[in-house]
C-alpha cells in the first residue's frame, strides 16, 4: 500500500521534473554564473535518474518473479549495466558544459557517438537474450527507441544553435532534446537495475558466447 503510494507520487515527480527540463532549464547567463546554472541543470537530471529507480522498485511488476538468465556473453550485460548510466550522465554533463558556455559543442557531439553506440548495444543485447522476460525486453526496446530519437533531436538542437534556422518546430525539437536526455538516463538506470537483478554472472568454466546470439 505504502509502496503503491510512493510509486504514484514518484510518477508525478517524474512528470514535473520532465516539464521543468523541457521548459524551465535556466538559459545561459540567466543566473550570472555558468557553474551555478550547470549545477542546477545537472541536479534535475540526477533527480530524474534517482526517481526512475524509485519508480521501478515500487512498481507492482517489480515484486513479481522475473526469469533469470546466464550473462555469458562479451561484453557482459552486468558490466554494461554499470557503464551505460555513467556514460549517459557524462553525455548530459558535456551537453550542459556546452549549453552554459564552458565548453564547445565538439566534446558533446563526439561523446554522443560512444554513448549512443553503448546504449544501443546494451538495449539490443538485452532484446536478443532468449532467457530475458517480456518486461525486461520492453524496457530495452524503449531505451533503444529513445536513444535513436535523442540523436535525431540532438542534430536538430545543433541546427537551432549553429544555423539558427529559427522555425518553431526546430525550437520545439531543441527543447525536446533537453527533456529526452532525462528519459534516456532514466531508461538506462531502469534497464541497468533490471539486468543486475535478472542476469546471473556466468561461471568462469563455461565458454563465453556473443551476447547477440546467446541462447
Ligand atoms: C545519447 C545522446 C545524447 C544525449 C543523452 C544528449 C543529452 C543532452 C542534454 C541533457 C543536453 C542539455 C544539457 C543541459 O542543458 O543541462 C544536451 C544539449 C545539447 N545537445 Fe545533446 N545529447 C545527445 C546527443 C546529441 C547529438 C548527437 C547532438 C548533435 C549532433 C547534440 C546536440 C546538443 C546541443 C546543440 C545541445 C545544446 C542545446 C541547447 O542549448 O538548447 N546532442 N544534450
Amino acid at each position: 500500500m505504502i509502496s503503491t503510494g510512493v510509486h504514484f507520487l514518484t510518477l508525478a515527480l517524474l512528470a514535473a521534473t520532465l516539464l521543468a527540463l523541457g521548459t524551465g532549464l535556466p538559459q545561459a547567463g540567466s543566473l550570472g554564473s555558468g557553474s551555478v546554472e550547470m549545477a542546477g541543470a545537472l541536479a534535475l537530471y540526477l533527480q530524474f535518474g534517482a526517481l526512475s529507480l524509485v519508480w521501478l522498485v515500487t512498481a507492482p511488476f517489480w515484486r513479481k518473479e522475473h526469469p533469470r538468465f546466464r550473462d555469458g556473453g562479451w561484453p557482459s550485460l552486468r558490466a554494461m549495466a554499470w557503464v551505460a548510466p555513467l556514460a549517459t550522465l557524462a553525455q548530459i554533463a558535456l551537453g550542459a558544459l556546452y549549453r552554459y558556455g564552458m565548453a564547445g559543442v565538439i566534446p558533446h557531439v563526439t561523446w554522443a557517438f560512444a554513448a549512443a553506440i553503448l546504449l544501443l548495444m546494451f538495449g539490443s543485447f538485452v532484446i536478443s537474450q532468449q532467457g530475458a522476460g517480456p518486461a525486461l525486453r520492453r524496457m530495452a526496446v524503449l531505451l533503444v527507441s529513445a536513444t535513436g530519437l535523442q540523436v535525431v533531436l540532438g542534430v536538430m538542437a545543433l541546427l537551432d544553435r549553429v544555423a539558427q534556422l529559427g522555425g518553431s518546430w526546430i525550437r520545439w525539437a531543441a527543447r525536446a532534446h533537453l527533456a529526452a536526455g532525462a528519459i534516456v538516463l532514466g531508461l538506462a538506470v531502469i534497464l541497468a537495475a533490471f539486468v543486475l537483478r535478472c542476469a546471473e554472472p556466468a561461471s568462469q568454466t563455461e565458454p563465453a558466447t556473443s551476447n547477440g546470439t546467446n541462447a
